[in-house]
This record gives structure tokens, C-alpha cells and sequence, in this order.
């Protein structure tokens, strides 16, 4: 570091009468009647130096230092002070001192910037963060979300490394490995009319890892997928991509569970955030639904659903002739207006319900209002102790002859009240396994059968049997991460008969012929040896966004694409020229 002896988040009280060097940029410049005062930022930190004639080499240095602007660099050599009573700054590890300044050098000039970094920038358009990123970056919020991923990257990697596991790099270029998501391609130049794809997770070639015997393979792997961008979804983004020979379902969850205690446990100083569960509770897929609505339940906060079909049986009520009526408690909500239930309503309709029965429990009972005025006063005081509802509460419930629509519309308002009610402690990380999954989901418009996860998922050894028979009915050694209502990371124990993973690939509607033409080189690696295998990729991108208490995943990556796909820094994607096309042998019909 021959431009500095120190960085800027380092100096203490022990280092005063320290002759130092420092570099960085302004990061703030004030003039106080002749001092000047800059906070001089590098990433390590902030420090105060004060610039005041009476201390300075020469007279030149105090002109040129009057001219400092924010993000200008510079290094500046002084000596190390205690700062005078009563100007300290205990939010600031460098708070107790300050540089007095001998000699200022400016290293570079800035332009000024187009948005201040000196705060966190939440207020400011995002394309336009996006734009300058680089700028944006030096704000010490994202500096720390850089941090917390590095430390969390590194975290893993030793963790693993310490269990005999090696990191192997797979290839980008490559065939397709569907996630369910759209391939991104690149055209061959030397092989007019041929694409590669990139993978949507290494998912074949941690297979083939396995059948190649590395035991214990991991990767922190770049994934591609083209598919609609949500808060948590980029285009590309990170997995820890994990697979294990030899192993059962719980050994793969046993050492994921491991490593997310240990990284929250030990780094709590660092991200700030508690766990909520140790050992993480393990629901199956069934009971997640029935009991949250979800398949990834936020579970810092209860409002479970409850099923009052027993009690609203015969009903007078027509809503309530069908086959299945739960509903949620929404505690302190009895105060919620016509207007704002019928919003809950629409809400409902939206995703899929019928409608939404709304009763407020007041003081003396369910109010006599709407629905409340059509129940009798059995199905009221059943539907009371179901909902363990009180005074001041108000009571949500969905009917539907479908099962699936009531779990999922009550686990979305669910959901929704949740964020509205601030029910869920943003201090923790709620991890939870999900396991038992349906091997495949019904997909009505194709008629046909999708596998929940993706096809290489081994079924339950006790259900081969109904795989032609009841493939419904089949569920799976599939599991999934769960964090805060998200899904953080999904895995499997693998098939690894060829015999079974043809059933499989028959069951949903893969030809034997293209599935030999598209995996035919894991069809064939089945049968040369391979061990019983599986594995596991937690995304780092979602992990990070908990770990740094961010609302979406761009914010924890240096250089995303916006929501639209987009590189807006460097203008990505964008046309090519002609000649490039000429070579790849392509013609464009737009
Ligand atoms: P899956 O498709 O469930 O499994 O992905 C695993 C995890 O990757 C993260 N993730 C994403 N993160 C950001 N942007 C995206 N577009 C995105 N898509 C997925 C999520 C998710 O839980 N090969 C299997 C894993 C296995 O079976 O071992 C796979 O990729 O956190």
C-alpha cells in the first residue's frame, strides 16, 4: 500500500501522534470559518481530517484543498489527534481521532456525481443506480452487502473444504439442464445452426460428477435462466451447487443445516440476525399447505389456517356447500371497514378464490352483518374456537370444492396481512426444511404430467410401485429450504437407475428418443456405476438479500440486469454487427 500507511477505518486513540498517510475520497467537505474538515472514505471506513492553515506544509496546500469537491480522491499525510472534548463521534470506529493535516495531494478529480452516495440511496431511481453503478457501489451499504456475501462465500467454502468436499468448475457453455425456466443460447460459429445452452444449474454435471466419483463435489456455480424477473429472481444469479455419493436424505440436510447455523451463529455481529429455530423444523409439503398455504411459509409469525369444514357441514349458507371451508384470524383487524374487507375480497378473487367470507368478532359475538348474519350460531361459536379467535379480531375464510385453492388464496392473505400487520421480526433468520413433495404437478394445459422439481428426483422407494399407476399420489425425496417465506434452496436424492429414470422420463411425456437425443450422455453415465447420489443448491443471491435484510436480490449483487433484463450500465443486450452475425451464420426476421 505505498499510497497509504493506514486505511481509513483504522485509526484509534493508541495510534495519536502516529504520522500517517492516508487515501481515499471526500466523502463529505466542510468549511468551518477557515478549517476545513473532510471525511475521507475508503472502504474500510471514514475518517476525519482537518485541513487548517496554521498546520499545513505550505500555503498552496490549504488553496488547493479549499477546492476539494465530494468523490475527488486524495491522499493526505498529517498526524494523528485525539479529537477535542466533546467531538467525538461514537458511531464512528474512527470517532475518537482525527488526521491533522500536513499535506493534501489530489490524486484525481471527480465529476459530481449524479446522486449523492453519502446516504443509502433508497430514494433514488434505480435505473439510474443501475446506470452508475459503480458509484453506487461506493455507498457503505453496499459496500457492506459486498462484504456479508464475500464473508458468507467464504464461510462456505471453508466449511465444506473442512468435510472433504473439492470445488469443481463445470462448463457455461453447454446443453441444456432444464430448471424449468427458457435456455439462453449461444449460436456456433463453427458449427453453422448449432447452439450451445447455458445452464440453468449444473444439475447434469454434478450428476456425472458423482458417476465420475468425487464424492463430494461443490461449486459456487453461476445459473441462466430466461424467465420473468421478480424481486428474487435475476436472469443469471449465484447457487451453491452441492452433490454427495453414498448419502440419504438426511445427510445432505444435516450438513446444509450445519453450515447456515454455524454462518448465522458466528457472523451475527457482522449481518446482525438470530436464528429462529435450531434444529430447523421439518414439515412436509402436505402439512405446509394445510397448515400456511404455502410451500414456502414465512414462519417468524403463526396465523395458521384452520379448517372449519366440519363445523360449517349442512350449512344454511350456500357459499359453504362445498367440500372444503378454512380461513385465518386476523388478530386486532375487527376495526377493518366494508371497504377495506372488500379489498381482502378482491384480494382473494385474484388468486383464484371464489370469494372471501369476512367476520368481525366484536365484543358480544360475530357481528350480524353479511355472512355473519346468515350463519347460525353453532357454525359462529364453531368457527370462534377453531379460529381461537378473540374480541377484536376478524375472521377470513375461503370455501371451494378445490382443496389446493382454499390452502393457497388463505396462504397468500396470509401473506399479505402479515406484511400489513408487520407480524414477521426482521432480526431473524426463520430456516425451515420442506420435504415429502409431489413427485409431479399436474399441468392442465399441456395435459400432461411436469415433475415438481425437475426429472432426475428419485421417487419414495415405497412409491415406484404406483409411478404408472398413481403418479398423483407419488411423493418424492425432494426437499427444499425455506427462509422467511422464501425459497432459498432446493434439492434431491437423485434416481440413479437408468431403468427408473426412464419411467420417469416416460411418465412425463419425454420420449425415449429425445430424451437420448437431449440427455442421452447421463442415460449412458447410468450405466457405467453410478453411486447413489444427492444434493442440494441453495441460492446466494436470496441467502445474502435475508443475511443483509434487503428487499430484493439486485441489491446484493454488484452488476444485475434491472427488471426489465437489462445491463443498463453497459447496455446489454444490445444489436451486434452485421459481420458478427455473417459468422454465426445468422440472419435476423424481426
Ligand atoms: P432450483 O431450481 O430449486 O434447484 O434452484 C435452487 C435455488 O436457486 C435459487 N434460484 C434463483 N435465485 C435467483 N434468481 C433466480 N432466477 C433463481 N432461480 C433459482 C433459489 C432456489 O431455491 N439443480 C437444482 C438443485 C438440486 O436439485 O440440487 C436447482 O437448481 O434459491
Amino acid at each position: 500500500m505505498s499510497y497509504k500507511t493506514h486505511t481509513c477505518g483504522e485509526l484509534r486513540l493508541e495510534h495519536a501522534g502516529r504520522h500517517v498517510t492516508l487515501a481515499g475520497w471526500v466523502h463529505r467537505r466542510r468549511d468551518h470559518g477557515g478549517v476545513i474538515f473532510i471525511d475521507l472514505r475508503d472502504r474500510f471506513g471514514l475518517t476525519q481530517v482537518v485541513i487548517n492553515p496554521a498546520n499545513v506544509r505550505s500555503p498552496e496546500v490549504f488553496a488547493q484543498a479549499e477546492a476539494l469537491r465530494n468523490e475527488y480522491v486524495i491522499q493526505v499525510e498529517g498526524v494523528v489527534a485525539q479529537r477535542p472534548a466533546g467531538m467525538a463521534n461514537p458511531k464512528l470506529a474512527t470517532g475518537e481521532i482525527e488526521v491533522i493535516a500536513h499535506d493534501v495531494t489530489v490524486l484525481n478529480p471527480a465529476k459530481t456525481p449524479p446522486f449523492a452516495i453519502d446516504d443509502d440511496g433508497r430514494n433514488v431511481d434505480e435505473n439510474l443506480r443501475l446506470k452508475y453503478r459503480y458509484l453506487d457501489l461506493r455507498r457503505e451499504r453496499m459496500a457492506r452487502n459486498l462484504i456479508i456475501r464475500h464473508t458468507f462465500v467464504k464461510f462456505i467454502r471453508d466449511y465444506l473444504d473442512a468435510r472433504g468436499f473439492i470445488e469443481v468448475e463445470t462448463p457455461i457453455l453447454f446443453k441444456t439442464t432444464p430448471e424449468g425456466a427458457r435456455d439462453y443460447l449461444v449460436p456456433s460459429r463453427v458449427h453453422p445452426g448449432c447452439f450451445y445452452a447455458l445452464p440453468q444449474s449444473p444439475q447434469q454435471l454434478k450428476q456425472l460428477l458423482m458417476v465420475a466419483g468425487v464424492e463430494r463435489y461443490f461449486q459456487i456455480a453461476r445459473c441462466f435462466r430466461d424467465e420473468d424477473q421478480r424481486a428474487d429472481r435475476q436472469p443469471e444469479f449465484t447457487q451453491l451447487d452441492l452433490e454427495m455419493s453414498f448419502v440419504d436424505r438426511d445427510d445432505v440436510l444435516n450438513l446444509i443445516e450445519g453450515l447456515f447455523t454455524e454462518f448465522t451463529e458466528r457472523y451475527a455481529h457482522l449481518h446482525g440476525k438470530r436464528l429462529s429455530f435450531k434444529p430447523f423444523p421439518r414439515l412436509t409439503y402436505e402439512e405446509a399447505m394445510e397448515r400456511f398455504g404455502s410451500d414456502k411459509p414465512d414462519l417468524r409469525y403463526g396465523m395458521e389456517l384452520f379448517d372449519v369444514t366440519a363445523e360449517t357441514r349442512g350449512s344454511e349458507f350456500l357459499p359453504f356447500r362445498v367440500a372444503h371451508v378454512k380461513g385465518i384470524c386476523a388478530a386486532g383487524c375487527a376495526g377493518y371497514t366494508r371497504k377495506q374487507a372488500d379489498e381482502l375480497t378482491e384480494f382473494a378473487r385474484r388468486q383464484g378464490a371464489k370469494g372471501l367470507v369476512v367476520l368481525w368478532h366484536d365484543p358480544d359475538g360475530i357481528r350480524n352483518t353479511g355472512a355473519g348474519a346468515k350463519l347460525s350460531q353453532a357454525e359462529k361459536d364453531g368457527i370462534v374456537a377453531k379460529a381461537g379467535s378473540k374480541p377484536g379480531d376478524l375472521i377470513l375464510l375461503v370455501a371451494d370444492d378445490d382443496r389446493r385453492v382454499v390452502n393457497t388464496v388463505l396462504g397468500e392473505l396470509r401473506h399479505e396481512l402479515g406484511e400489513r400487520l408487520k407480524l414477521a421480526d426482521d432480526g431473524v433468520m426463520a430456516f425451515a426444511w420442506i420435504v415429502d413433495f409431489p413427485l409431479f404437478e399436474w399441468n392442465a394445459e399441456e395435459n400432461r404430467w411436469d415433475p415438481s422439481h425437475h426429472m432426475f428426483t428419485a421417487p419414495k422407494d415405497e412409491h415406484l410401485p404406483l409411478l404408472e399407476t398413481d403418479p398423483g399420489s407419488v411423493r418424492s425425496k425432494q426437499y427444499d429450504l425455506v427462509c422467511n417465506g422464501y425459497e432459498v434452496g432446493g434439492g434431491s436424492i437423485r434416481i440413479h437407475r437408468r431403468d427408473v429414470q426412464e419411467r420417469v422420463m416416460r411418465l412425463i411425456g419425454l420420449e425415449i428418443e429425445e430424451a437420448r437425443r437431449k440427455f442421452g450422455h447421463l442415460l449412458e453415465a447410468f450405466e457405467y456405476g453410478a453411486p447413489p447420489h444427492g444434493g442440494i443448491a441453495p441460492g446466494i443471491d436470496r441467502l445474502t438479500m435475508l443475511y443483509c435484510g434487503e428487499p430484493n436480490i439486485r441489491e446484493v449483487m454488484a452488476f444485475p440486469k434491472n427488471q426489465q433484463a437489462m445491463d443498463v450500465m453497459a447496455g446489454a443486450p444490445s444489436p451486434v454487427y452485421e459481420q458478427q452475425l455473417k459468422e454465426l451464420h445468422i440472419r435476423l426476421a424481426l
